[in-house]
């Protein structure tokens, strides 16, 4: 047992098929009366929004909609910020993928941060490594609706934040303060999701279930997390690549899973596929899916190697035999295989397509990307393992 460690407190949770239908209602007895909808154009479309907007008419809540469209940037939420402040949207709700709920904290945050001030302060000042201002504490109450099982955005404390180009970069807004108050999971709202997206944001949640449990930062608790939502997405990820989209148990297994990796990054940090896919995603425009789904298998196969270097036990490969055990595949190769199985059926393009070059890869590369990984990789590993990339 660990000597020692917290836990950073997650927001309430409804989860369930079906679950959604009751937000209005629940709105409602809140108290709330004008809702700012920040939510991806693909739900704004369909038929569950539709019935959302009439439940909450029927309990006379307003809604405001705020349409998301690729990852939030810089200016992205800026306008929806100021669009929020100027509507008096007093609780934002985000429903979509992670996109379309870290532009709804984002949001959450600077509306009631604008509402203080008369400056036109953008979100860009308060960001990790560019900003220079503090992130406020606090922001408008916060409900979030994941849709796509991936980032684990509804269970975080950050939004990440991209500003595209030369001299791009994704970063945070990060504060205790930003995890949602309530995070409503139903997996009946990913049925529709396509299959492309379906595989980069499952490849993420896995990438940010396996980054967390071996941690270096990672405790008992989150261990015993991580490692049931890692079986769950072994067993239940090949299944809907497989051509079964529509599977609803897979899906539930897929949505706890997506969630279950917020909860743990947000407490255990993460490893090299996230310290690369910053860097990589500031670059050019790519789903920050695709990025971990391409470098998940070459990352993780060359710790193995490492770490059968230094010794048989370290604390890293006991614990992927934990997951070989549940994945019923033998030892740490039969992860690594069982991950490359998965890799293969979500047809990922490769980051060539995206148009970047064996320079900017080897630029990333030589960076120190280890973050809380258990295992350390050298420079000329790193840069050959992105170079084969292309
Ligand atoms: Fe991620």
């Amino acid at each position: 047992m660990d000597a020692r460690f917290s836990i950073a407190a997650t927001g309430s949770l409804s989860f369930g098929a079906g679950v959604f239908d009751d937000l209005a209602s629940h709105l409602a007895k809140l108290g709330y009366h004008t809702v700012a909808l920040v939510a991806s154009k693909t739900f704004l479309q369909g038929s569950r929004c539709s019935a959302f907007l009439q439940q909450c008419k029927d309990c006379e809540v307003s809604v405001l909609t705020y349409p998301v469209s690729g990852e939030p940037s810089v200016g992205s939420i800026d306008e929806l910020s100021h669009s929020c402040l100027s509507d008096g949207c007093d609780v934002v709700v985000g429903v979509g993928g992670g996109s379309a709920l870290d532009s709804a904290k984002a949001v959450a945050v600077m509306a009631k941060y604008l509402a203080r001030t008369t400056e036109r302060i953008s979100v860009k000042r308060f960001l990790e490594g560019v900003g220079d201002l503090t992130p406020p504490p606090g922001r408008l109450p916060l409900f979030a609706v994941p849709t796509t099982a991936g980032t684990g955005s509804e269970a975080t404390k950050n939004a990440v934040i991209a500003q595209v180009g030369p001299n791009g970069f994704k970063k945070s807004l990060r504060h205790d303060s930003y995890i949602p108050d309530l995070v409503v999971v139903d997996p009946s709202l990913a049925i529709t999701v396509p299959q492309t997206v379906t595989a980069a944001s499952a490849l993420d949640a896995l990438t940010q279930l396996l980054e967390a449990y071996v941690s270096v930062k990672s405790n008992t608790f989150i261990d015993s997390l991580a490692l049931e939502a890692i079986a769950l997405v072994g067993n239940a990820l090949p299944k809907l690549l497989e051509g079964n989209l529509d599977d609803l148990d897979a899906r539930s297994d897929m949505a706890y899973a997506a969630y279950i990796s917020g909860v743990a990054i947000a407490n255990a940090g993460l490893g090299y596929v996230h310290g690369f896919a910053g860097p990589i995603g500031g670059l050019h425009s790519i789903p920050h899916g695709v990025i971990c789904g391409n470098l998940i298998v070459p990352i993780h196969k060359a710790m193995v190697l490492a770490a059968k270097e230094h010794g048989q036990d370290s604390s890293f490969l006991q614990k992927l035999t934990k997951i070989a055990a549940l994945w019923h595949v033998d030892g740490p190769e039969g992860v690594i295989e069982h991950m490359a199985q998965m890799v293969r059926l979500a047809k990922l393009p490769p980051l060539r397509d995206y148009g970047f070059t064996k320079e900017e890869l080897v630029a990333i590369g030589s960076k120190d990307a280890s973050r809380n990984s258990p295992v350390k990789l050298t420079q000329e590993q790193t840069i050959s393992l992105l170079e084969a990339l292309l």
